[in-house]
């Protein structure tokens, strides 16, 4: 019996996990650095949450969710996304009751059973970050800003921002009128009129050439903007303009949740085919209120780390050295084992990757496994090192060997690691 990993789930191993991890890390900088604080939340929340929060005109909650029922009778599903389990936390536990944005970051795994294909997966991995209970527009261009920063600092250069705006409640409304009564004069299939009328604004995600070409001329939403829908729009332009963030705008866009109101955004990615999203986020009026909260707003942003992870390969901008072993300890022998078990306990107090040679692997294997290892030094302790008192620390790059007295090893090595 040959087990497998079920279908369409991407699993990080050795060595490529090191550079999930450091994608990871590197999108979490910047948010921790902004002042957002961890939520850890469970994987699975009650089915009804995500029905009533995501929207169930969307493909996430009509057809993609993992639902079941657990022992007590519950329906339960396995988050499809962050943001509406974010705020049943923020609700439930009064985040939303003390000091203003409440301002949360999340990063795990979340489940949508799409047709899996490369960058689209069953199970993926998303940083993310939401921010509650203030409306200035200046918190829309930071929220940007911070995925931003996200994406630079992996290295990646080929991405765009696009971003629209959803308008308020009464924006949606004038234009919902006019856009129901363009799609009554297209010829449409059933289906595609039925998803219609849930959501009107799904037809301009329709891959579809045909149904493309019919919502070529369609009404759009930016053009109903009410004035107060325009000016903070006008105002999230001029602070990313302010702070040299380029971004083109997307009339068209279309979020795959049903959340959106005002500002919304998504970053894509120009060498990932067609799973070019590597982020995407906006505001959600009403949505706090919809899940029993305070009448506030919120604006957040899911990263994915492994379409990041992919972009970054793609860029050939991976960082290998980022979980480098620094120093790799052979000894031989039992005597020599105790002082490589306590030395390396020792250094990486110091912050250093120790690794030791276990299994009394011969002097030579052992060498040629910390080399595979891309140790930086290698340490030997043998008879006549103990004997000595002197050891040798060789630099693997180079050849180049220093000797360091057995007493003074810790400063010695930690010194001459720091300065390598
Ligand atoms: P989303 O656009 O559905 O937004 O997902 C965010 C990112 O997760 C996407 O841009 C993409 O990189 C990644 N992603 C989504 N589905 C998959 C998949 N099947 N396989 C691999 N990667 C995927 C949200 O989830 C919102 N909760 C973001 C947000 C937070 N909006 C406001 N606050």
């Amino acid at each position: 019996m040959k087990y497998q990993a079920p279908k369409g789930v991407s699993e990080y191993f050795p060595p490529r996990s090191s550079s999930f991890e450091w994608v990871k890390e590197t999108l979490l900088t910047p948010i921790r650095r902004a002042g957002y604080r961890l939520l850890e939340l469970p994987v699975f929340e009650d089915t009804e949450l995500f029905t009533r929060g995501v929207g169930a005109s969307t493909d996430v909650v009509s057809k993609e969710m993992y639902t079941f029922e657990d022992r007590g009778g519950r329906s339960i599903t396995l988050r499809p996304e962050g943001t509406v389990g974010a705020l049943r936390a923020i609700i439930e536990h009064g985040l939303d009751r003390a000091i203003l944005p409440a301002k949360v970051f999340y990063s795990g795994p979340f489940f949508r059973a799409e047709r899996p294909q490369a960058g689209r997966y069953r199970q993926f991995y998303q940083v993310g970050i939401e921010a509650v209970g203030t409306e200035d527009p200046a918190l829309d261009a930071e929220v940007i800003a911070i995925a931003h920063a996200g994406y630079r600092a992996l290295g990646l250069t080929q991405f765009r921002l696009e971003i629209t705006s959803l308008g308020d409640s009464t924006t949606r409304a004038l234009h919902r009128v006019d856009l129901l009564n363009f799609i009554d004069g297209l010829d449409l299939d059933a289906a595609t009129r039925a998803r219609a009328e849930m959501n009107p604004l799904r037809l301009f995600d329709d891959k579809r050439a045909e149904v493309r070409e019919l919502m070529s001329t369609a009404p759009l939403l930016l053009d109903y903007l009410s004035d107060e829908s325009r000016a903070h729009f006008e105002q999230v332009k001029g602070y990313l303009k302010d702070i040299g963030i380029e971004f083109t705008v997307n009339p068209r866009m279309v979020r795959g949740l049903d959340y959106y109101t005002g500002t919304t955004f998504e970053f894509v990615h120009d060498l990932l085919g067609a799973q070019s999203g590597i982020g995407g986020g906006g505001r959600y009026d009403g949505l706090m209120e919809q899940l029993g909260g305070k009448p506030i707003s919120g604006i957040g942003f899911g990263l994915g780390i492994d379409r990041a992870l992919l972009a970054a390969e793609a860029e050939g901008v991976v960082e290998k050295e980022a979980f480098v072993t620094d120093l790799f300890i052979i000894p031989l022998g039992s005597a020599a084992m105790s002082i490589a078990l306590s030395l390396s306990e020792e250094l990486r107090v110091h912050d250093l990757t120790v690794e030791i040679s276990f299994g009394d692997r011969p002097l030579k294997s052992a060498l040629k496994y910390a080399d595979k290892s891309g140790a930086g030094h290698v340490l030997i302790l043998g008879d006549s090192e103990l004997a000595s008192g002197i050891v040798e620390l060789k630099e693997m790059r180079t050849g180049a060997t220093t000797s360091v007295n057995l007493s003074s090893l810790v400063s010695a090595i930690t010194t001459e690691l720091s300065t390598w």
